[in-house]
């Protein structure tokens, strides 16, 4: 079982059909695939995508995603090579709305399954005219069953009906816009920029199921996927003979999250 590639964010607004606006000022993050309690078919390019709406107030909030998928009868191991980290800290946000962070895993044995995030933020935190940036984190997961013969994974019939309503596939942030500067501490604390949230206002629900994720934005998930397993050491047999500039850039940072995640060999070129 492997991990098989890591994030970015997909260019153009094709993806995003959005109905129903979000509120300004309040970030919507969750997982957007796997659907909880969907039974798929065994695939070794299984989606994991997570959807930020209103990306751009994601600017300074240094997210970071850990997920982990827990397997078993009683989900009490762990998915070999599913560990995975998204590191947000500099992502560009407006590239596009919503932002997909996204990677792909190998599960080919039928049971039960379970993917757990956890997700962390940064925000200021004042007191005695002092800034600090403190963090938060929240949980999500997603249970889902692998079972030959059932339907297979597609991500635009799995999020064509946006008009559900999944509040606990995510959690919402109200965001103000404004920002603070945190001093270099005489200890190991951050510094820089943070954004100020609104923690008096009342929470803002989350709603991941209303993203769409159309035909264009799926086809430009497995795409990457694609160029990732291309520059791998078992290339598919399809992979172009040449490699253009850009796919080099795409890999370079394919390479480095695989390093970080110290899995992956075989996207090492
Ligand atoms: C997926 O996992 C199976 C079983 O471990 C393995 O045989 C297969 O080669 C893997 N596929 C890819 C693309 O890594
Ligand atoms: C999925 O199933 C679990 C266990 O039966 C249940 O607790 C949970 O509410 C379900 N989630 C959704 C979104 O239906
Ligand atoms: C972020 O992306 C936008 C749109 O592609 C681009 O105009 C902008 O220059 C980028 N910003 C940075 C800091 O790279
Ligand atoms: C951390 O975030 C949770 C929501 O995920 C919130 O309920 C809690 O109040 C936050 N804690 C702090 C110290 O901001
Ligand atoms: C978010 O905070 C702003 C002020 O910064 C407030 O006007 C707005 O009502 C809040 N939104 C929600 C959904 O709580
Ligand atoms: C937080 O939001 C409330 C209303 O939702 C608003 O009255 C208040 O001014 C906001 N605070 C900040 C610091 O923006």
């Amino acid at each position: 079982m492997h991990l098989l590639s890591a994030a970015w964010s997909l260019i153009g607004s094709l993806a995003y059909l959005g109905a129903v606006a979000n509120a300004a000022g309040v970030l919507d993050f969750g997982i957007v695939f796997p659907r909880p309690n969907e039974t798929y078919a065994p695939t070794d390019k299984f989606p994991v995508v997570f959807a930020l709406q209103n990306a751009a107030l994601a600017k300074n909030l240094g997210l970071v995603i850990n997920t982990f998928v827990r397997s078993g009868p009683d989900l009490l191991s762990g998915l070999d090579g599913a560990d995975a980290k998204h590191d947000l800290k500099s992502a560009n946000f407006t590239t596009s709305e919503p932002y997909f962070v996204y990677h792909f895993l190998n599960i080919t044995g039928e049971g039960l399954y379970e993917l757990f995030s956890t997700t962390s933020w940064a925000r200021c935190d004042e007191r005695d005219n002092e800034v600090i940036i403190t963090r938060n984190s929240s949980n999500l997961l997603a249970r889902f069953e692998i079972k030959k013969g059932a339907q297979m994974v597609d991500l635009v019939a799995a999020t064509a009906d946006n008009t559900k309503t999944c509040p606990t596939q995510g959690f919402a942030l109200n965001v103000t816009d404004e920002t603070r500067e945190a001093p270099e501490p005489w200890d190991y604390r951050p510094s820089g920029t943070c954004a100020v949230l609104n923690s008096s206002s009342p929470t803002p629900t989350a709603n991941p199921c209303r993203v769409k994720i159309d035909s264009a934005a799926s086809e430009s998930m497995y795409a990457a996927l694609h160029t990732a397993l291309c520059k791998g050491l078992n290339p598919p047999a399809d992979c172009p003979k040449e490699t253009s500039a850009a796919q080099q850039v795409a890999v370079a940072s394919i390479v480095s999250i695989a390093a970080a995640l110290g899995a992956v060999g075989f996207l090492l070129a």
